[in-house]
């Protein structure tokens, strides 16, 4: 049965009606278009729109269809979409009553309903995953508070960091993620329903007494833009993508660090495949696919911003296609997070590995340079003999921490033995005590922080 029909004359054509149905993805949206049906059925009750008796039949009516797909004994099929099922339902269930549910209301504010409360709780349960990733990160954090690894710039070794540091980076990114996403949610926690299908109702409807009663915060105060509204769709995968690109980050640093010639990480048998061929080889299929599923991601923002691009107000059935787009993304994100999380939760950390690759590379270069101009020397002119310092060490196969008090004073008599001290890997680490730097002392301050700042989102 179809929601329309009294002027047309003929049926729809089959490959038609397949074409326009946007069942197979929107009965996603079930709960909480019967939870918004719910609420408009009390309000037309309460305005004498219907009958109170006729309104309470609607919302049992409602429940009952609820509980019923919930217990799994009501199959959502057989319709245009989900709107039309949950219509078509509940007047099988309740006889005409049904048929009033509809009144003082479109497809068209009641989609733009579903998709917003949908969101707000899709929000949350990201956010919620991205918390408990940041608690592990943050656990790890405060294990390896002074684990030593090379830290990186152009991917050349540059300048020792511990791997609290690391961890404290990503927990960082992550926290801007939850609050961007709770700020998109700010926007999306406006009520549209009441706008009809572009121009409002000719009904004493009370738009803030169904927004009271299904959580929202705002209504709505144009109905034309209330219908054409998707911006919190783009702002939704937009937000959604950083995190993807945020992972893809990590992701790819471990897909390297995991290999032989690094060795910082082994993988957990659980969340690593192996090869069909190569008896020896473990993959870290897990970190690719995170990888790659990120262009997923960000291809769906593309496909939002086109979706809408020059679309003309109001409603449009383009519009329909917001769904699969939000889906995928909110699918792929969630799938993202829980498999990130057991990676990271379950990979063991070679930390003399690690130290051993933070040594031998001159990155105590920039103490030595550093050292100088704290005693006076400009720190260009610091910088330029420690670079001839370095190329005496690459000339003669040492380490910067090798050389001895007598070597450093052939380049300059300002070198005192303090300076055996300020090239040790253990002190070039600790001595960057700033706020937000890489020292022990400084990682654990912003794990505090951190613990802080995401306890209050
Ligand atoms: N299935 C439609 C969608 O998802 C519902 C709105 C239909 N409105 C209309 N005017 N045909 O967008």
């Amino acid at each position: 049965m179809k929601l329309w029909g009294g002027v047309f004359t003929q049926n729809i054509d089959k490959i038609a009606d397949e074409f326009n149905s946007s069942l197979s993805f929107d009965k996603r949206l079930y709960k909480h278009d019967i939870l918004g049906s719910i609420a408009h059925a009390k309000m037309l009750g309460k305005q004498n729109i219907i009958s109170i008796d006729e309104s309470q039949k609607i919302v049992d009516g409602l429940n009952s269809i609820l509980k019923d797909i919930e217990d799994l004994k009501l199959e959502i099929k057989d319709a245009e979409d989900i709107h039309s099922f949950v219509e078509q339902e509940l007047t099988k269930r309740i006889g005409e009553a049904g048929k009033k549910l509809h009144t003082a209301r479109s497809r068209n504010d009641q989609v733009a309903l579903d998709i917003r409360m949908y969101l707000k709780d899709s929000i949350d349960n990201t956010a919620a995953k991205l918390k408990s990733l940041c608690n592990t990160m943050l656990d790890l954090a405060v294990k390896y508070n002074d684990t030593i690894m090379a830290g990186f710039t152009h991917m050349q070794k540059a300048q020792p960091i511990t791997l609290g540091h690391y961890f404290n980076a990503y927990v960082s990114m992550f926290l801007r993620d939850i609050e961007r996403l709770l700020d998109a949610k700010k926007r999306i926690d406006v009520m549209p329903l009441g706008s009809g299908a572009l121009a409002g109702t000719t009904y004493p409807i009370d738009r803030e007494y169904v927004a009271k009663l299904l959580g929202f915060s705002q209504t709505s105060v144009n109905s034309l833009d209330s219908v054409s509204d998707r911006d919190f769709l783009v702002e939704y995968v937009s937000c959604i993508s950083l995190i993807a690109i945020h992972m893809s980050k990590i992701a790819e640093e471990w897909i390297y660090w995991a290999c032989d010639e690094f060795g910082y990480i082994t993988l957990d048998d659980k969340y690593s495949t192996g090869s069909s061929i190569m008896p020896q080889k473990k993959n870290p299929d897990m970190l690719e696919l995170i990888r790659g599923k990120t262009a997923k991601v960000t291809g769906n923002l593309s496909s939002a911003v086109s979706l809408l691009k020059a679309l003309p107000l109001s409603y449009n059935k383009d519009m329909q296609e917001d769904k699969p787009i939000l889906f995928d993304t909110e699918n792929t994100i969630n799938a993202c997070l829980d498999v990130l999380e057991g990676v990271v939760k379950t990979a063991k950390f070679n930390t003399d590995k690690m130290y051993k690759s933070a040594t031998g590379g001159y990155s105590a270069a920039t103490d030595i340079a550093d050292y100088l101009a704290k005693k006076g020397v400009p720190f260009r002119d610091a910088h330029k003999l420690t670079g001839e310092i370095v190329l005496y060490c690459i000339q003669n196969k040492i380490g910067l921490e090798e050389l001895k008090l007598s070597q450093f004073q052939q380049f300059s008599d300002i070198f005192q033995n303090d300076i055996l001290d300020a090239v040790k890997l253990e002190n070039v680490v600790k001595n960057r005590k700033s706020l937000g730097g890489t020292s022990p002392e400084s990682v654990l301050n912003s794990i505090e922080i951190l613990k802080e700042k995401l306890s209050k989102l």
